[in-house]
């Protein structure tokens, strides 16, 4: 490909810009896809995730498969993981698993899941100029937040169940912020939930 020193494509998609510019090289998304309760939580306190998993999902399952096409890596938060595999989710080795923690890493690990203690910076300008497909974020609120403190999130897709838990994990650990966000779409589904897809934009101030 015959590209000047410096050319910016649509963000997310790819960026080849200048040393001197300092920006980095970038063509995969990094993406969180979550669900919370319509007053913010993605867990119970304890991590109990009965409002959700218990309640009837739209055919179609809000379009999971669709987004799970498009992306072949996933991060979580320690927390995240642990309680995966507490609830007996598969890790198969197709797709990477990138498995955030500032402990010692266990001794053994699924395959296909990485314990990562990289600098999230570091991390994120490295997988996001790589090749392959998207990077699902897959939580919990406290990965969220240090990726999102680090400008290392591109796009959130929220789906909001109808109901209220009252106390729980929030989706973004809380802390002073502003983050704008450009709203791409809003699902409605059939049992009440809706589906929120935001681009981060570009510019922000905190
Ligand atoms: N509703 C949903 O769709 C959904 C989706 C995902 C998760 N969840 C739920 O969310 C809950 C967990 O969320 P959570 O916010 O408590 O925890 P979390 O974000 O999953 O994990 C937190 C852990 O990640 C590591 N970590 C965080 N920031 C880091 C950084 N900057 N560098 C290195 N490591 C870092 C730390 O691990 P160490 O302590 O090992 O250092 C930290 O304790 C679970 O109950 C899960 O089921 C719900």
């Amino acid at each position: 490909m015959d590209l000047p020193d410096w050319r910016v494509f649509k963000r997310g998609e790819l960026s080849i810009v200048s040393p001197e510019s300092g920006l980095v090289t970038r063509n995969r998304k990094i993406i969180v896809h979550i669900a919370t309760s319509a007053d913010g939580y993605i867990a119970r306190p304890d991590g109990d995730l009965d409002w959700l998993t218990g309640m009837p999902a739209p055919k179609g399952f809000y379009g999971i498969a669709e987004f799970m096409r498009t992306v072949d890596a996933k991060v979580l938060g320690r927390k995240t993981f642990d309680q995966s595999v507490k609830m007996g989710a598969p890790f198969g080795a197709n797709d990477r698993h990138y498995v955030f923690s500032r402990q010692e890493p266990p001794a053994t690990a699924p395959a296909g899941v990485e314990f990562v203690t990289e600098p999230i910076g570091t991390f994120a300008a490295r997988i996001r100029g790589g090749s392959g497909k998207n990077i699902w974020l897959m939580g919990g609120g406290k990965i969220i937040g240090s990726f999102l403190d680090e400008d290392a999130i591109d796009e959130f897709v929220v789906t909001i169940m109808p109901v209220f838990i009252g106390e729980g994990i929030p989706l973004i650990v809380p802390k002073h912020r502003q983050v704008p966000l450009k709203l791409r779409s809003a699902t409605p589904f059939s049992n009440g939930a809706v589906q929120l897809h935001y681009d981060i934009a570009p510019r922000r101030s905190d």
